[in-house]
């Protein structure tokens, strides 16, 4: 069965975020010329995906504005395109109704994704290039589960989901175990979940069985792990570029980052860099 089908959560509180976040969504705030979200729906389009739900909460109706067709008399290159993508793509929106964690607002998907495989994507991170069209090319050999890791520092991995596996093919390996935020004595590796997956519907009724967390959050890397038990998964290494927007260090080298290579601003911040004595 193909991928045809996305979903993007984006009910987190963006707590890192704040005061930014205090009266506006995380997935809302800009990195160059558009907010963070548009990059995720756009990734997912260009992955070939035309059904997208995007999963919202309290203080979040600006993503639904945002994709709106837009009916200003004059438009900007980059609202062209977004208009563009929206007369191909269905965007449909959920709510999720307290902010309990990633799994439970994963949740909130079962009744859109009934049957088919799914690309998840985070609403707060992107990539480039596409890691999801990467992630489809795998799923399509192997027909499973597969999630996208990054190396990270050791000293980091108590910031992520960290997978233990060993290596098939090149970049592809089949998971063994994944462990949610570990200290640096109990990671089984480096290799970080990233925000990017590809899951079977089986992940329901996982997460369903998952316990919650102190705090009460359910953690969608518990669900995986109790899929992991029924169902071959496998992690696919993404070398390109990922920023976590939820971060504000990330967010601004993002910004830096995708700004040096615009046509528009790129000149400008070059010569800004140069001008800049550390
Ligand atoms: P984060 O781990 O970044 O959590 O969520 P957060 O609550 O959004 O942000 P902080 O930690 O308070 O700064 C990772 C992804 O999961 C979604 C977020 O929107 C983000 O895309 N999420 C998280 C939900 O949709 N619901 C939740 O209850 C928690």
């Amino acid at each position: 069965m193909k991928v045809k089908k996305a979903v993007i959560p984006a009910a987190g509180y963006g707590t890192r975020m704040l005061p930014i976040t205090k009266a506006q969504p995380k997935e809302m705030v800009p990195v160059v010329h558009k907010p963070v979200i548009q990059y995720v729906v756009e990734e997912a389009y260009y992955s070939g995906i035309r059904d997208i739900l995007i999963i919202t909460g309290k203080g979040k109706r600006a993503i639904e504005d945002h994709f709106d067709r837009s009916d200003l008399p004059k438009k900007d290159k980059y609202t062209e395109d977004l208009d563009k993508i929206l007369d191909e793509v269905n965007i449909f929106f959920v709510r999720q109704r307290e902010q309990k964690g990633l799994g439970d607002a994963v949740k909130y998907a079962e009744a859109f994704v009934d049957d088919e495989p799914f690309a998840l994507l985070l609403g707060d991170t992107i990539t480039f290039p596409s890691c999801a069209k990467e992630l489809i090319q795998v799923y399509n050999k192997y027909k499973t589960s597969v999630v996208a890791v990054e190396e990270v520092p050791i000293e980091k991995v108590s910031l992520y989901g960290i997978v233990k596996c060993r290596e098939v093919e090149e970049s592809v390996y089949l998971i063994d175990d994944l462990v949610e935020k570990p200290s640096i004595d109990e990671a089984p590796s480096n290799l970080a979940i990233l925000g990017r997956y590809i899951l079977t519907p089986e992940i329901f009724e996982c997460i369903k069985e998952t316990k919650p967390r102190k705090g009460g959050e359910i953690q969608l890397t518990d669900g995986m792990r109790i899929l992991n038990t029924r169902e071959r998964m496998y992690a696919y290494l993404f070398k390109g570029k990922r920023y976590d927007i939820g971060n504000k260090l990330d967010w601004l080298k993002a910004n830096i980052e995708l700004a040096l290579d615009d046509v528009e601003v790129g000149e400008g911040i070059r010569e800004l860099i140069r001008s800049i004595e550390v």
